[in-house]
């Protein structure tokens, strides 16, 4: 597994009690749109927090500005004491925030094992920079690179022989599953999943619903989830927090978002599966 740095943080401690995230006042505009709105969000170590919001809200523009794709108009994201509001995205993900992507982004012609190795790079110290002494030492980077990967698949219960397949050979609920992988693969502190089980079926939510809740008790990870499913927010969150045009409107436990009005009102209401 991947997660020896997490699980030797998590043995340090962390005598702060500090988050290990926390946004304030975070606006984002694109031209006229005020996608996000003054908003001021935390996010406590090995915790699982979901956000939820009808769509439109501004959820997956939050998660762009967390993980670098984007940066904030104004306000602040700090990550473990660094402030991230304008880092490029391969330095946060080199901070420890992976992420996957509401819309699948494998790298649909590559093998399966070729992209959670991928994930990996941005711990790899690379070959553009390695003379030919350093040779050696990137081959056994590799090797280790490959041997986690195969821990990886295995982890998110893809079969090992599902490795050499192209990704755009996989079902779609395998797809999830490999970007989760992949995302994992970088050894983050922090993983950002967005919408992971849109489009699965029942069975397959379960699955990842149990898988999401692994991460944090197992391997001490802090998640955070964008997610639609109420079943799957209510059953893994400690603390939600709920976005409306582009505002937080309600943060809480899953049994106070349930009894929020507002909440309620805003989207609650209009969900089958609430
Ligand atoms: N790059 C962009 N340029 C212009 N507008 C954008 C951009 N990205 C997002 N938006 C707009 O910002 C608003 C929030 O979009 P966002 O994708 O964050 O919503 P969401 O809560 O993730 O919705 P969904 O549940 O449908 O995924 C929308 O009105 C969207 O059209
Ligand atoms: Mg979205």
């Amino acid at each position: 597994m991947t997660t020896e740095a997490s699980v030797e943080a998590a043995a340090m401690g962390d005598a702060s009690g500090r988050p290990l995230l926390v946004a304030r006042a975070v606006t984002k505009a694109f031209e006229g749109l005020i996608a996000n709105r003054d908003i001021d969000f935390e996010i406590p170590r090995h915790s699982i927090v979901s956000i939820i919001g009808p769509n439109g809200a501004g959820k997956t523009t939050f998660f762009n500005q967390l993980s670098g794709v984007y940066h904030p108009t104004s306000g602040t994201i700090v990550f473990e004491g660094t402030d991230i509001s304008h880092t490029p995205p391969h330095e946060v993900a080199g901070l420890g925030v992976a992420r996957t992507y509401q819309n699948i982004r494998l790298f649909q012609n590559m093998t399966v094992l070729a992209n959670v190795m991928v994930g990996r790079h941005v711990r790899m110290h690379g070959q553009w920079y390695g003379a030919i002494a350093r040779m050696a030492g990137i081959r056994a980077e590799e090797a280790e690179a490959e041997r986690r990967a195969f821990g990886l698949l295995e982890l998110v219960g893809l079969a090992r022989s599902t490795s050499s397949e192209l990704a755009r050979n996989l079902p779609y609920g395998d797809q999830r599953r490999l970007e989760v992988a992949r995302a994992l693969a970088s050894d983050p502190k922090l993983l950002l999943l967005d919408e992971p089980t849109a489009g699965m079926n029942p069975g397959e939510t379960k699955q990842m619903t149990d898988f999401i809740a692994r991460l944090q008790r197992d391997l001490q990870l802090t998640v955070l989830l964008i997610e639609h499913d109420m079943k799957v927010v209510m059953g893994v969150s400690e603390r939600i927090t709920v976005l409306d045009y582009g505002e937080k409107i309600a943060e809480g436990t899953p049994a106070e978002i349930r009894a929020n009005p507002r909440v309620i009102e805003a989207y609650l209401g209009k969900q089958a599966t609430a």
